[in-house]
């Protein structure tokens, strides 16, 4: 087979390279800019909004790129959907389902959204089911230092690169964490977890602030799509079951109140997050990743959901 063509990917129309193919995408999607970058995190809000790129990874770790594939933006909540699978890995998905739901929340990422009578976040993909998650990260007497460490590591496995944290990009959201302090307080109210929330809110503001590129995100998009084995390194980062947990997540709840557009009108599992980045995995086949920093007002970037239309429908994306 010739791997350098869109019908590697079931169901493609197309039968040019897929570079070509990437390149003529991003210039259709990137006619005019709208939306507005991320404004509550200073650094993200003075971030360059003209940045466009997008990268595909195959399940067997070939990639192709196209635009600024190798800008290093802040991860921020496509993080949730790793840290979630990472968390289920360690205590079993029976366990994180007592702490977080799987319902979506049909409200803003930023919103409480806690389950009438357990007070369980709705889902791990809103931020107050994100900083629940961030706490299932390591044992009793792990420190928030050493948890913030595991889940950078944790990352890093999925990336198959050792990832770093923008320390200028934590800073900026921990002055301005109001918001996160105010959920993370308020679902120790509800005993949802017993640790300090503000020691919560750093640890789970510095998995946010972890810096990845495009190309990062296509193959740790691409892990998922291969159940679970870094197509890369060949390490199995997670197990099958737990990737179907997870994608089953994104489906439902990874693009927040804009799910059912995603899901109706592109239709495979994706994750967002406010620095721009989008992540989708068609299983078994590829890991995509966009970026492009201004986004519509569910907090998706915009750019980067044209793209991932024009993707899903030139290449038969749709699962269904
Ligand atoms: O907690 C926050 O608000 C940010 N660190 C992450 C939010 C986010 O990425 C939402 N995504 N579109």
């Amino acid at each position: 087979p010739n791997n350098n063509v869109c019908s590697i990917v079931k169901g493609s129309k197309f039968r040019i390279p897929i570079p070509d193919h990437l390149q003529l995408v991003l210039n259709a999607c990137n006619e005019d800019n709208p939306g507005k970058n991320a404004d509550y995190i200073p650094e993200l809000r003075d971030a360059d909004s003209n940045k466009l790129g997008v990268a595909v990874s195959t399940v067997d770790g070939y990639l192709y790129t196209a635009g600024d594939v190798d800008i290093e933006f802040s991860i921020q909540s496509i993080s949730k959907a790793f840290v979630y699978a990472l968390a289920i890995e360690e205590h079993g998905l029976e366990y994180v389902l007592t702490r977080v739901g799987v319902e979506p929340s049909g409200e803003a990422f930023n919103e409480l959204s806690l389950e009438q009578d357990t007070c369980r976040p709705l889902n791990p993909m809103i931020n107050a089911g994100a900083i629940t998650t961030h706490t299932l990260i390591g044992k009793k007497d792990t420190t928030y230092e050493e948890r913030a460490e595991m889940v950078r590591k944790g990352l890093s496995k999925f990336a198959g690169r050792e990832l770093t944290v923008d320390e200028n990009v934590y800073d900026s959201e921990m002055k301005h964490a109001f918001r996160n302090l105010a959920i993370a307080n308020m679902l120790r109210n509800y005993n949802v977890f017993d640790l300090d929330p503000k020691k919560v809110v750093e640890g789970y503001t510095r998995q946010c602030a972890v810096n990845v590129t495009a190309k990062d995100l296509a193959v740790m998009a691409a892990v998922l799509a291969n159940s679970g084995v870094q197509p890369v390194t060949g390490e199995r980062v997670v197990r099958p079951e737990t990737v179907r947990q997870t994608l089953s997540v994104m489906m439902t709840c990874g693009m927040y109140d804009g799910a059912g557009d995603w899901v109706t009108q592109i239709g495979f599992p994706a994750k967002s997050g406010v620095a721009g980045g989008i992540i989708g995995a068609l299983p078994g086949q590829v890991g995509i990743a966009t970026f492009s920093p201004k986004l519509d007002k569910h907090g998706n970037s915009l750019r980067g959901v044209r793209i991932c239309k024009r993707l899903s429908d030139d290449m038969g994306l749709h699962i269904m």
